[in-house]
């Protein structure tokens, strides 16, 4: 239990942070109900700077520790769905699954969001961890603990196209003005998008995958849709949940990503008519914004021939020489 010394501390760090944010460049022409704040390149939104602040100063990373990290609208429900029912596949069967009631987003944690479900999960013996945050912001103990870190990331320009319907979609259940599409494109090709500049996010992570590839996975969306099966038994052995070949034989990995397809996941009633940080105010959403289309290529119904080459140029000009493409 946390003290009352422990408290007051936490509550004038908390202040000292707000503080500081304050003093940041601030941007809100994404319409997206809180501004963003431009903090180490990067822009974030305040409650997301702060959570990630007090991680940064609090949070102690065990070596068997799982960090689930990307940017927004990459994935990461699919990933945390797929790490979950892997790393629970010997507790739960089939028809007693979490994932059959809860949100993939709530089956795992957020850093900065929610310590104490994480530590509840680590109980049950699931160490699983989610994070938004660019590589450069990771606690100092996730680096040095050794644990490990899989990070997805999708086509830019798929994913601006989610991130555009999310955000406009979040907008109009708040009955707030979304944003147009031609402007949110500017705003996503300059680098201001939630946690972008987008390529950045993927970079950081790109090349700290050179430098530890035996502690950071890599990962695709487009990897991940192609062949799922085979990526999830990728990601199983680098977690340390290797399936073995009588499981495989049984068909446990396949059972595992028809679970998580994209299908059987969106046609869920909590998925369909769930609710997300329900009672949070502005970060209260309903569970199927989550869920839209779940294909790649999608940017073909929405962006024209010009903004699709410009953003191609943009990627290939931020990811030159660095052995990534997207
Ligand atoms: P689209 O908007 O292109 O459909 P995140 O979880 O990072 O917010 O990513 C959301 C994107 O992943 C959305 O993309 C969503 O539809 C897609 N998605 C959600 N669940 C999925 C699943 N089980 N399989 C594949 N894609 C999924």
């Amino acid at each position: 239990m946390e003290s009352h010394l422990e408290k007051q501390n936490g509550d004038v760090l908390q202040q000292s942070f707000k503080e500081m944010i304050s003093t940041l460049p601030k941007e809100n022409r994404w319409g997206f109900l809180e501004d963003y704040y431009q903090y180490q390149g990067f822009w974030i939104s305040p409650s997301f700077l702060q959570g990630a602040l007090s991680a940064q100063q609090q949070f102690q990373a065990q070596p068997t520790d799982v960090i689930l990290c990307s940017s927004l609208r990459t994935g990461t429900g699919w990933l945390k769905s797929l790490t979950f029912a892997t790393i629970t596949r010997t507790s739960y069967n089939d028809s007693t699954t979490p994932l059959l009631h809860t949100l993939p987003h709530d089956v795992v944690p957020f850093l900065e969001f929610d310590h104490s479900q994480f530590s509840a999960n680590l109980h049950l013996g699931i160490p699983l961890l989610a994070t938004h945050l660019p590589y450069s912001f990771l606690p100092r103990s996730i680096i040095d603990s050794g644990c490990k870190i899989i990070y997805i990331c999708r086509d830019p320009k798929d994913t601006f196209v989610s991130l555009y319907h999310f955000i406009a979609g979040h907008c109009k259940s708040k009955n707030a003005q979304p944003i147009q599409l031609d402007e949110a494109f500017e705003l996503f090709y300059e680098g201001v998008s939630p946690f972008g500049p987008y390529w950045d996010h993927v970079l950081g992570y790109w090349k700290a995958s050179l430098e530890h590839p035996d502690k950071l996975m890599f990962l695709k969306y487009e990897e991940l849709v192609e062949d799922t099966v085979l990526y999830l038994k990728k990601i199983a052995e680098f977690m340390g949940y290797p399936f073995s070949s009588e499981e495989q034989q049984q068909g446990v990995p396949e059972n595992i990503v028809q679970l998580c397809s994209f299908d059987n996941l969106s046609g869920l009633e909590v998925n369909k008519t769930g609710k997300h940080c329900e009672g949070q105010g502005n970060l209260e959403m309903e569970n199927n914004i989550f869920f839209r289309k779940g294909k790649v290529g999608d940017w073909k119904n929405y962006l024209t021939t010009e903004m699709a080459q410009r953003f191609d140029q943009r990627t290939m000009q931020k990811l030159s020489g660095s052995g990534l493409s997207l």
